[in-house]
């Protein structure tokens, strides 16, 4: 089974969350929200020494640590119906940026937007945990980086519906 961490669950409660404000049918958000959950499930695949380093990965890493996204296509391939097509597309999809400069350089509407949905949450939550290489960073700390990153990382329309919000406020990994 697909381990889910404290983090990944907080990724799903966020993504469900930034879907309904975004106007999404309730049973479409849902589906996010599950998919948002297990959207790292190809890291299962990546070798401990590279997901758990403390320092900078070397090129030759990074590109291995690239893979967990088609490796998490080739698990949740397994799934059925449309949950398997939005699990798949979110593995696929949720390291790209919206200026093009993520793992694959898919940019803008190229990316589906529950993907950049499931992005924006991934950001926030892995900010805001403690990671081998720095300190839980506080939530106001980690908005302010998601503005800073409008028509960069994200859609400027995504970060505006996530500023609106304020349960993330109450969410924290740390
Ligand atoms: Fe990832």
């Amino acid at each position: 089974m697909i381990p889910f961490s404290k983090e990944d669950i907080l990724v799903g409660q966020l993504a469900e969350s930034l879907s309904l404000a975004c106007g999404m049918p309730p049973y479409m958000a849902k589906m996010v929200g599950k998919a948002a959950a297990i959207h790292d499930a190809g890291k299962v695949k990546i070798s401990k020494h590279i997901i758990n380093k403390p320092g900078r990965l070397t090129p030759a890493e990074f590109e291995t640590m690239k893979t967990h996204t088609i490796w998490g296509q080739i698990i949740l391939s397994a799934l059925h119906g449309k949950f398997r097509t939005i699990a798949m597309n979110v593995a696929a999809y949720h390291h790209e940026k919206w200026d093009g400069s993520g793992y694959w350089g898919y940019r803008g509407g190229e990316i589906p937007y529950y993907c950049q949905i499931v992005s924006l949450c991934d950001v926030y939550v892995a900010l805001t945990a403690k990671r081998p290489y720095k300190e839980p960073w506080p939530p106001s700390k980690a908005i302010d980086y998601i503005r800073n990153e409008a028509g960069k990382s994200f859609c400027p329309l995504l970060v505006d519906k996530f500023m609106r919000r304020s349960e993330h406020r109450l969410l924290q990994a740390a």
